[in-house]
């Protein structure tokens, strides 16, 4: 939407020095500036910005990006936010947004004002004359002054046309408050009523801390316990966490979040400084929430409330974290209690106690099903293996996926191999493919270091970038980032565009490919012979490529002796030693040679 040319200015009249100073201490160290690192705990600075590159680089984590890239992962704002406030710092302005965009926007404005609107009439009613009750209902929850104003929590009075009323005045429509699910229309007369009465109300945040809805609880016995804003077109079920906005900064510091199921839990630890916390609001997790929060820390504690829902809730959301490559950990309360209660009762060191008592996911997950079969017999064994594999199935990591299965086998007493027969039954999560969204987030993408190394040599000239294509191909790379990477720095030499690692990243809309670019232009100082560099990085590769070729045909070999496919197996051996010849004349004759 905005056009390359303007974002390149922008860059150019930029100083990401500057701009990242006025967030951390920036130390100069030789030709760059260093700090500790804010996308991760650390004590040492390995956090680095360089001021001719202009970009930053995290030598721990591997965050990087340019100044674009920093305001997206520091200040959390989306790419366009981003470009709109480095423009302003720069004296230049955007193009006007399209007219769509900028009457959705209004549009969402609009929601987001009555909204607040209503929020702030809920919160003069709870201390207003007839807010007693609603006001007694907090006090005896344990919530303090002070925290129902942070959290702006309010009273509904049992009106029918309390809100509609009350906002007509200041000039809202109908329209907007319908819209905004805060009003309903009675069918037969036309009439408007408020949606929410005689119920003590949640204002529903997002990250920047606009409301997006309501929850609203009854102050008795009466159901439904929580009546909720409908879907609007700024709320959206299941993409935000409650309390995000608050505890975001303690997450990312404590680099783990706890997750909790209801406001109230959510609300009564954070009163008792135990901030770093996100209510899922009894919903079922999602995708898109887990994308959220892993930009600030891939380490969750789930403390659900300890009855039947909670440990099925707790099952259902342990499996679709560790499909998102999440560390799960579960922290059980005494049976009956959630995190509100159980922290009214216990304080904080007996929330400290349960968390450092958390439970592994395998162990969790094993005790539910031993407390359900018997491990004593076979049929028994079976279930539990059945209930366990599809967990085990989403670990990504192999070497954590082996130990687990090592783990199940000594504590069921089956042999490993028939525990391994069953996994490779277990079908595949799809899920992930209908989802819509598919991102690579945050996440660091494993690459070759020879791979990262090339890319640093073509960040430098266009000569390396053309040689790396007709000298290598594209073909044997592992990363499929930095190939576009590389291809998009052939495209732009062509086109006679400027080339720099701080222009590149704000080519990319994934952040993944920026962090990809800011390590290899931190790599690019450390070396000297650059041609004999590219020579080394080809070699490397090529050699790479073939052992694992090599490697695939002695399993074929294997395979096909196994099943005395003799005719298979000749045929095999006569390719494999082809290859092998061939590595001889490439002179990578040292390949590695297992069994
Ligand atoms: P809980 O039933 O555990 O409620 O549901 P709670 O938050 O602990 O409330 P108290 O302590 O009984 O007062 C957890 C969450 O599920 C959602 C709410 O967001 C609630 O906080 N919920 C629950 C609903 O949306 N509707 C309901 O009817 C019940
Ligand atoms: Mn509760």
């Amino acid at each position: 939407m905005i056009p390359n040319e303007l974002i390149d200015r922008i860059l150019d009249k930029t100083d990401v020095v500057e701009l990242i100073a006025a967030y951390l201490p920036l130390k100069k160290s030789g030709q760059n500036f260093k700090a500790c690192c804010p996308f991760h705990e650390e004590k040492t600075p390995s956090f680095m910005v360089s001021p001719a590159k202009q970009i930053y680089h995290c030598f721990g984590c591997g965050a990087g990006g340019n100044a674009i890239g920093f305001l997206m992962n520091y200040e959390k704002m989306d790419f366009i936010e981003s470009v709109r406030m480095l423009a302003e710092k720069a004296g230049l302005t955007l193009p006007q947004l399209s007219k769509g965009v900028s009457e959705k926007n209004s549009f969402a404005e609009a929601l987001y004002g009555a909204n607040d609107s209503a929020c702030k009439f809920y919160q003069e009613n709870l201390t207003g004359r007839r807010g007693g009750e609603a006001y007694g209902y907090f006090v005896k929850r344990g919530i303090t002054e002070r925290t129902a104003k942070l959290f702006r929590l309010g009273f509904a009075e049992n009106f029918w046309q309390g809100l509609i009323e009350h906002l007509k005045k200041q000039g809202l429509s109908p329209d907007v408050l319908k819209k905004a699910g805060l009003i309903l229309q009675n069918e037969k007369t036309g009439n408007w009523y408020d949606r929410f009465r005689n119920r003590i109300m949640f204002p529903i945040f997002d990250q920047r801390a606009r409301i997006l809805g309501f929850g609203a609880r009854a102050m008795d016995e009466s159901l439904p316990k929580y009546l909720n804003s409908p879907e609007t077109y700024v709320y959206k079920k299941g993409t935000e966490l409650y309390g995000l906005n608050f505890s975001k900064e303690a997450i990312r510091k404590q680099d783990y979040v706890i997750m909790v199921e209801g406001y109230f839990d959510f609300i009564l630890l954070y009163q008792n400084e135990i901030r770093n916390v996100v209510a899922t609001l009894g919903t079922a997790l999602t995708t898109e929430q887990i994308g959220k929060l892993k930009r600030f820390t891939r380490n969750v504690i789930m403390v659900y409330d300890a009855d039947k829902a909670g440990e099925a809730a707790t099952l259902r959301g342990m499996d679709l974290l560790i499909a998102e490559e999440m560390n799960v950990r579960i922290a059980i309360l005494p049976k009956g209690a959630d995190p509100d209660s159980f922290v009214r009762r216990e304080s904080k060191a007996g929330v400290v106690k349960v968390l450092k008592e958390s439970y592994d996911l395998f162990d969790y997950k094993m005790s539910v099903l031993l407390a359900k079969f018997k491990a004593g017999d076979a049929r028994g064994k079976a279930r539990i293996v059945d209930g366990m594999l599809p967990t085990l199935s989403k670990i990504k990591n192999a070497v954590l996926k082996s130990a687990y299965l090592k783990k199940l086998s000594e504590a069921l007493e089956v042999d490993e191999e028939s525990i391994r027969a069953e996994l490779k039954k277990v079908k595949p999560d799809f899920s992930r493919a209908f989802s819509g969204e598919v991102r690579e987030g945050h996440r660091r993408i494993e690459s070759n270091l020879a791979e990262v190394a090339l890319l640093a040599l073509a960040l430098e000239s266009g000569r390396f970038a053309e040689k790396i294509k007709n000298g290598l191909g594209f073909e044997p790379f592992k990363s499929e980032a930095i190939v576009d990477i590389l291809k998009k720095i052939i495209e732009l030499h062509r086109d006679s565009k400027k080339v720099t690692a701080a222009h590149l990243m704000s080519c990319f809309a994934d952040s993944a490919n920026g962090e990809i670019i800011s390590e290899a232009a931190s790599l690019a100082h450390t070396i000297d012979d650059r041609d004999k560099a590219l020579e080394d990085c080809f070699r490397h590769i090529r050699k790479h490529t073939l052992t694992e070729t090599l490697n695939n045909i002695r399993f074929k070999i294997k395979d096909a002796e196994r099943s005395c496919d003799f005719a298979k197996v000749n045929k095999l051996v006569v390719e494999y030693n082809e290859l092998l010849k061939g590595e001889r004349a490439l002179g990578l004759n040292n390949a590695q040679r297992g069994s």
